[in-house]
């Protein structure tokens, strides 16, 4: 009768799936009433020669109950562990090996990319790369570049002004309004001879449409030895135009202008060739140093001269790839980021 009691238990041990399942099997044949229990209560009405032979009967009974029940119980209790991790399992690899579902990754912004082309071909020309202050003063956005405080050029630029206390040296704060203000800067940490760019962010207090915008790029030159005349910046300008657009039939032309900082001033153009069209676009300001900045940067005019240019990295972006509202470049929208 023990036996086939045993037999029976094991079977619904081994039946149990879930330790609740396993805990009802226990209370079957362990619990107040269960089946063993029932058993063991029977020795007490039996002799003591018959108690020893069915007592030893049923521990027996009893302990191989007891093993079973413990290796089911670890058994389950380590499969139910495991059925949790592996609903918590996440697989790093899947993007791999499952090349449906591949990772989107991002790409170097059309500007950042334009920028390091102009790095590019100005290093191979000799020329290093400087950075300039986003925000400046007063002092080096105007007044060092000889742009006095009542001198109407300041209106030609609408200024963002900083609400921060004034630098009584310098003038109020404020975000550059162009490049311009990294000549003086590295004048005055370098001295002469220089030839650097300064690419940088510059703002300007200004409504915006699709050519203008309150925040663009610039690329400031300056190139200052003993000696030197607009012929190199025409032969500078010409190299770099025809090697950022891949054009070799790109040709530059000087007119007139007018800027504070440089006497004479000009304008430059580019021959711009579209079809069996050509037109000249204007694409930058430049011009001879004027000697109050060469002064204000600390150099000798006397002995030193040089020119300097300034150009719109946004603007040569838009004509390099045909975008006709400035406004795209900065909107972070992906239909426009993903063309490129
Ligand atoms: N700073 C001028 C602007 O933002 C551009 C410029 C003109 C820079 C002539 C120069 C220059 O260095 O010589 O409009």
């Amino acid at each position: 009768m023990p036996e086939k009691l045993l037999k029976q238990a094991l079977e619904a041990i081994q039946a149990a799936s879930t330790i609740t399942a396993l805990k009802e099997v226990e209370v079957k044949y362990l619990g107040r009433s269960g089946q063993i229990t029932e058993l063991l209560k029977t020795l007490k009405d039996l002799s003591p020669e018959e108690k020893r032979s069915k007592g030893q009967e049923i521990q027996k009974l009893k302990n191989g109950f007891t093993e079973a029940y413990t290796t089911r119980e670890r058994y389950l209790q380590k499969a139910e562990i495991d059925a949790k991790l592996q609903a918590e399992f996440f697989d790093i690899t899947l993007n791999q090996i499952n090349p449906q579902r591949s990772l989107e990754s991002g790409t170097i912004h059309p500007l950042s990319r334009l920028q390091r082309e102009v790095e590019q071909i100005f290093a191979e020309m000799g020329f290093e790369i400087a950075d300039g202050k986003e925000v400046e003063s007063e002092y080096y956005n105007f007044e060092a570049l000889n742009i006095p405080s009542h001198h109407p050029a300041r209106d030609m630029q609408d200024t963002f002004f900083l609400d921060h206390p004034t630098d009584t040296k310098h003038g109020h704060l404020l975000l550059r309004t162009h490049t311009s203000p990294g000549q003086i800067r590295m004048m005055e940490k370098h001295g002469a001879p220089l030839r650097i760019i300064i690419p940088g962010r510059v703002f300007r207090y200004e409504a915006t449409d699709a050519t203008h915008d309150s925040t663009f790029n610039q690329v400031e030159g300056l190139f200052i030895d003993q000696g030197i005349g607009l012929a190199h910046l025409k032969g500078i300008m010409n190299e770099f135009l025809q090697r950022f657009f891949g054009d070799k039939e790109i040709k530059v032309r000087f007119r007139p202008g007018y800027f504070p900082f440089v006497e004479p001033g000009i304008e430059m153009d580019m021959l711009w060739k579209k079809g069996n069209q050509s037109k000249w676009l204007e694409v930058m300001g430049a011009g001879m140093v004027h000697p109050n900045v060469l002064k204000a940067g600390g150099l000798d005019p006397e002995k030193y001269q040089g020119w300097a240019f300034g150009f719109g990295l946004t603007r040569m972006a838009m004509l390099k790839y045909g975008i006709d509202d400035i406004r795209l470049i900065h909107s972070n929208d992906l239909r426009f980021l993903n063309q490129f």
